[in-house]
């Protein structure tokens, strides 16, 4: 827990900019959890569960969950006792809906976000990082066939799990996954900046140089 109480912290920014490669290196680095929402789905999706397989229908094609389903499984998440100092939110809030929904919700108990930690970058950047994602079937570990190569090809090396592309890693989702971005999350950007949340984060940078920078503004 941080000096004053449990800290909330929200990664914002465009489909494969690298907010859950940074978020395993900052939930070490602060030992928060890592609540991404589309993990969750991705776990009830393997467990065959109703919501899983409604999320899919969703994902598949790029398009986002309807809010009433996110807030719910988000808010339930950040219930569990291991969320007690905090999280790191990753994909969540994606709507201005969502935003609200989560501030309601700590503010509930008395909380409130410390800041979001907000990384762009152009679509021709966003577009290389997608289409060479390989991710680990077992652990979810991410990997890039030429930014972040496994050691061994089509394993993981922190598992050994087999590798594969996400169901939604395809030319046309990843377009319309950021064109769906463009819509209805970037308003989020000027939502947080009245709020005075928001920090700017370079997309661009590589793995490291990337993660030095929000370490900086983290720590800070
Ligand atoms: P989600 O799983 O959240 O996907 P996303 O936001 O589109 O983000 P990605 O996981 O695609 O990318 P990322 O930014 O985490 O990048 P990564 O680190 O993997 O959502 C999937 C779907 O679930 C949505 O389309 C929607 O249907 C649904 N959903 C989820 N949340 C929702 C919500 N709140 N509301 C409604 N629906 C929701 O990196 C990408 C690649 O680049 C990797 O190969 C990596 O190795 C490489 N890489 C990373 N950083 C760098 C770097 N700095 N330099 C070079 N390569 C890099």
């Amino acid at each position: 827990m941080g000096e004053t109480g449990p800290r909330y912290i929200v990664l914002l920014g465009p489909p494969g900019v690298g907010k859950g490669t940074q978020a395993e290196r900052l939930t070490e680095r602060l030992s928060l959890p890592h609540v991404a929402s589309g993990d969750l789905f991705r776990q009830n999706l393997k467990a065959e569960t109703a919501l899983g397989l409604q999320a899919k229908t969703y994902m598949d094609r790029g398009a986002l969950v309807p809010d009433d389903i996110t807030i719910a499984m988000v808010v339930d998440r950040l219930a569990q006792p291991d969320c007690a100092a905090g999280a790191l939110l990753d994909g969540f809030p994606r709507t201005v809906a969502q935003a609200q929904a989560l501030e309601d919700a700590l503010a509930q108990q008395g909380h409130a976000l410390e800041t979001v930690l907000y990384i762009d970058a152009p679509a021709d950047v966003l577009l290389a990082r997608l289409g060479g994602r390989w991710t680990c079937r077992q652990c979810g570990a991410v990997y890039h066939l030429l930014f972040s190569p496994p050691r061994v090809a089509g394993r993981c090396d922190e598992c050994g799990g087999e590798l594969y592309q996400r169901a939604d890693d395809t030319p046309e989702t990843h377009r319309r996954r950021i064109a769906v971005y463009q819509e209805q999350t970037a308003p989020l950007v000027d939502w947080y900046k009245t709020r005075d949340l928001l920090t700017e984060i370079d997309g661009t940078l590589d793995i490291d140089g990337m993660t030095a920078a929000l370490v900086a503004t983290v720590e800070a």
